[in-house]
């Protein structure tokens, strides 16, 4: 599950005030709760005295305005530090609850999960927000199946004909350019779609806004995300993909959506866009509910150096090692 690495547990947006949310990463689960101030907190889920699980409890305001977390079993308290006041004393305990260690860049939510930071925070996402404005997030699932198959998934550049051939009917995949930088990669690949009729279109109005011609831009960032970049007269988006090893065998991945207005209408789109992405995750998800694990791969087609990239980074992990795939 390739420790040592920065995974993104969340973007604030997706957290509610005072409402606890369960967090998995790496086998553990966790309570994640956002104060009134914005703090953010998490806590391993089970609770020290009979292990029920604290995010199904809920967030009470103490004294000194920060929140903590109730048990849903017996009310117990528990503050950020993992300490507890108990009936009839006065005194707070020693922490019972080691603190999951976060690392808050602006709305990010960042996390190594408690191991030795083997690889950086990428900074690119500190970028995007300076120059893009947040439209929202979108498609968060957990899914079943392990980092490594989700990671294939996400890096394969010939999937659109089966797995979303619903949505966009690509009907093929000019592949451009593959630039290998390491933990980091950018493909640039070209889709031309089959038209919808007009009938169509009326039915789904949502349709115009398809382009007949998918230019892609994928910034990959090894292992945790992919930015999409997509551009249209009217403007322009940035589509994270996030990706986070809940256990050996479940994957939890969502969107978050950026965008960069040439003309006003286009942020109107927006929970259009979230819409397309969240069917394209969902598809994904499908599709990986559908594969036998470990089957021998005796064919290969062209355009599968994303998940030769994947790979090679899984394999040598947290190394870099040969050979450049750039081409
Ligand atoms: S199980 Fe949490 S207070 Fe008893
Ligand atoms: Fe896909």
């Amino acid at each position: 599950m390739l420790e040592g690495s920065p995974w993104l547990l969340a973007h604030t947006s997706m957290l509610t005030v005072n409402q606890p949310r369960k967090i998995s990463l790496y086998g553990n689960d966790y309570v994640m709760w956002k104060d009134i101030d914005g703090s953010i907190y998490a806590l391993p889920n089970a609770c020290p005295h009979m292990g029920a699980m604290l995010s199904e409890g809920w967030c009470e305001v103490e004294s000194n305005g920060k929140s903590a977390i109730a048990c849903p079993f017996h009310a117990l308290r528990f503050d950020a530090s993992g300490c507890t006041v108990l009936p009839d004393s006065n005194k707070k305990t020693l922490p019972l609850l080691k603190p999951l260690e976060l690392i808050v860049q602006g709305d990010f939510i960042w996390t190594y999960g408690g191991y030795e930071p083997k690889i950086e925070i990428p900074s690119v996402l500190n970028e995007i927000t300076k120059s893009y404005k947040f439209l929202g997030h979108t498609a968060d699932r957990s899914v079943e199946t392990d980092l490594l198959t989700m990671l294939l998934n996400m890096h394969d550049y010939n999937h659109q004909n089966g797995t979303h051939r619903d949505l966009f009917r690509i009907t093929e995949v000019h592949f451009h350019q593959f630039v290998d930088e390491g933990h980091i990669s950018h493909a640039y690949y070209e889709m031309p779609t089959a038209p919808y009729s007009l009938i169509e279109k009326i039915k789904k109005p949502d349709l115009l806004l398809l382009p007949t011609k998918f230019n892609a831009h994928l910034e990959n960032h090894f292992p945790s995300f992919i930015i999409f970049y997509g551009e249209t007269p009217l403007g322009k988006a940035a589509q994270c993909h996030f990706f986070i090893p809940e256990a050996e065998n479940r994957t939890r991945t969502y969107v978050l959506m950026f965008a960069q207005a040439k003309h006003p209408i286009f942020m109107l789109f927006g929970k259009t866009y979230l819409n397309f992405a969240k069917v394209v995750v969902d598809q994904d998800a499908d599709i990986l509910s559908k594969i036998y694990p470990n089957s021998p791969q005796k064919i290969k087609l062209n355009n599968e150096v994303g998940m030769d990239w994947v790979k090679r980074n899984f394999a040598s992990f947290p190394n870099v090692i040969e050979p450049d795939l750039s081409k």
